[in-house]
This record gives C-alpha cells, sequence and structure tokens, in this order.
C-alpha cells in the first residue's frame, strides 16, 4: 500500500478556542450567526454526503460531469506533480483528476474533518498503490504551510465551496492562494452559477429533509463541544435565495422564544419567536464576477467550462 500522512495542522485546542470564539462572536452580534465550517464534524460530513445524491442537489452531478469531460484537458493544462485540495471532503469526484493526472507523485487534501479526511485517505491509498497521500487537518481560511511537494502544484477547490465564503472572505482567500502557487501552478476553482430561483431554492431545501438535518446539526456541535441546550427540534430549517447577493442563505428560525444556555461561554442567548440565525451563505456566480475577482488578486483565469446544462463552472487559473 502506498504511504498515508495524517497531519493536524490545528491543534486539537485551537480547534476548541476558535469555536468558542465564533460562538461567542456569532451568538452576540445582530442578526445572529454561525460559521459554515463547524457543519462539519463525522456526523455533518456524513449528512454533506448524503446531500450530494438527492435529487434536487445538482452542484455534484454537475461538477462530475464536467471533471469526467475535462479532466484530460485539466491534466494537460496543468502537468501537476502535485495536487493539493482543499475542502477535499470525500475526496470522490477528484478521482476524476487523479486518473488523468499521470505525473501525479503526491496528493494534499486539506479539510476540517477529520472523519472524512480519515475515511478518504485511507480509501485512496488503498486503491492506488504508486499514490502517496499526505492529508491536513487544516482550516482553508487561516494562513496555510504545505508540505514540501514537487511542482508543478495544481490547486483544486471543488464543490463551489468557495461560495460558503462571504466576499471579504473570499477575496482574502484568493489572496493566499495567489501567495502559495508559483509561476507554473494552477487553480481548479468549481463554482456554482446563478440560475433560476426554484432550482435553487429547491436544491437547498429537499423533501427529505437531509439539508434541514445538516443545518441544525451545527446545533449539535455546539452542545456537544460547549455544553449548550440548543434544542434542535425548537428550530426550522430555512433556505432562501437573496437576490441582491446572488446567495442562497440558510438560517434556522426560533419556533418560540427561547434561552440557550452555553456554559463554556458562560454565555445565556435570548431568541425572540421566529428570530432567525444565519448558518451559511451558499454565493452562486457569473463568469465575470469571478474573472474580476480572480484578476484582483493576480490570478489569471484561463479556462472556463460548464456542464451541458450550464449550471456549473470549473475554471482553470495561473499567477497573472
Ligand atoms: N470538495 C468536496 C466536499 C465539499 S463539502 C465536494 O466537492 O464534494 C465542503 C468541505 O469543506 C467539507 O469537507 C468541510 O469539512 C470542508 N470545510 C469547510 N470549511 C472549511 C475550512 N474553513 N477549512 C477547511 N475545510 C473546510
Ligand atoms: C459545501 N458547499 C459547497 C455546500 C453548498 O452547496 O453551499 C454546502 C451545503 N449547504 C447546504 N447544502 C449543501
Amino acid at each position: 500500500m502506498s504511504p498515508f500522512a495524517l497531519t493536524r495542522i490545528l491543534p486539537e485546542d485551537a480547534t476548541g478556542a476558535a469555536l468558542r470564539a465564533d460562538v461567542l462572536h456569532g451568538l452576540t452580534g445582530t442578526p445572529k450567526t454561525l460559521p459554515p465550517k463547524w457543519f462539519y464534524d463525522a456526523r455533518g460530513s456524513a449528512l454533506f454526503e448524503q446531500i450530494t445524491e438527492l435529487p434536487e442537489y445538482y452542484p455534484t452531478r454537475a461538477e462530475r460531469e464536467i471533471l469526467i469531460t475535462r479532466s484530460g484537458e485539466i491534466a494537460r493544462a496543468a502537468g501537476a506533480r502535485t495536487l493539493v485540495e482543499l475542502g477535499s471532503g470525500s475526496s470522490d469526484k477528484t478521482r476524476h483528476l487523479l486518473d488523468a493526472l499521470t505525473d501525479l507523485r503526491l496528493y494534499v487534501p486539506v479539510d476540517v474533518s477529520e472523519s472524512a479526511l480519515t475515511l478518504a485517505g485511507r480509501a485512496l491509498v488503498a486503491e492506488r498503490p504508486a499514490l502517496a497521500v499526505h492529508a491536513l487537518i487544516a482550516d482553508f481560511t487561516a494562513p496555510l504551510t504545505l508540505p514540501r511537494s514537487p511542482g508543478p502544484r495544481l490547486l483544486a477547490f471543488l464543490g463551489g465551496t468557495i461560495g460558503n465564503l462571504l466576499p471579504a472572505e473570499r477575496a482574502e482567500f484568493y489572496a493566499a492562494v495567489r501567495a502559495l502557487l508559483s509561476p507554473g501552478d494552477a487553480l481548479l476553482l468549481g463554482t456554482d452559477l446563478v440560475k433560476d430561483e426554484g432550482v435553487l431554492v429547491r436544491a437547498y431545501d429537499d423533501a427529505a429533509g437531509v439539508t434541514a438535518a445538516f443545518n441544525k446539526n451545527v446545533l449539535t456541535v455546539v452542545d456537544r463541544e460547549l455544553g449548550a441546550d440548543f434544542d434542535p427540534g425548537a428550530f426550522d430549517h430555512v433556505a432562501l435565495w437573496d437576490a441582491d447577493n446572488e446567495w442562497i442563505e440558510m438560517r434556522l428560525r426560533s419556533r418560540r422564544a427561547q434561552t440557550v444556555k452555553v456554559p463554556a461561554l458562560d454565555l445565556a442567548v435570548h431568541f425572540a419567536a421566529g428570530e432567525e440565525l444565519r448558518t451559511e451563505v451558499s454565493a452562486k456566480f457569473r463568469e465575470e464576477g469571478v474573472r474580476t475577482e480572480l484578476a484582483a488578486a493576480g490570478l489569471e483565469l484561463t479556462h472556463w467550462w460548464t456542464d451541458t446544462e450550464g449550471r456549473f463552472a470549473l475554471s482553470l487559473s495561473v499567477v497573472g
């Protein structure tokens, strides 16, 4: 079997401190918010995998279609010997890229979810004896140091996860990505595209209620990690389209007036009946917007591919 290494860049206590800081900031602000990275404990990662199979959730299938069609072209353009993937999750779609990148020496999946990295890494090295995998438990919104690895590097950020960052966070993220790349390296970016509101809202409010369970899982994480007494049943899942910002917003709406205690923060948080807590934005993009945001960070978009229905795009960019 090929080598599999798992490095924790985030120490356990740093994760706890970061969660405490985010919960304190998010639940004492107006409106109340929580950052989406806290969805992804083992249960949240498994629920996300279920979401990718839902009939309403098209992004995973659309991006897979592009990868199946275009991985050869991507591999020829990138010629990568190292593939770094941010927010890699199950690494499932990545297999199309791994098949096409014939000179690849090292795959570096980076994720906050230890369970997702362990499952994916073990499966990959069992399947691909020639591939070295060095997984990093790390937050891609924090400064990242990559292991020494042969160039050229292809940095992949798939799934449309870029849309889960707010515009200012995206600008910071692109600048950090630019700093990680050397001439000859490339960024492969998956972006979900603006489309019919009904299609979008159904993708985030599925009939089976899996996305509702995923959304409420963040409350379960805060309960377990910080001793809070959120009752997930006391909140309703809400998904709405914000046409001005061109993003889907997921919220949790309090079914009644209630006070939630968070002992680790010595905090009591009051929710009015109907008050909403924002848990995620999922921005949808247009080609010009993506090109402009990348250019602002010194990245030049060289390729733009969509699925046949024009729902999702993959783009390749190089250091400009
Ligand atoms: N790329 C996969 C998974 C997308 S789900 C796909 O396309 O299907 C988003 C992934 O990003 C999850 O695995 C989650 O754990 C990870 N993630 C979310 N926020 C993160 C952060 N700030 N730093 C690192 N990983 C993060
Ligand atoms: C990971 N990310 C791209 C997903 C999305 O579509 O924004 C997370 C998700 N939220 C609800 N469903 C899926």
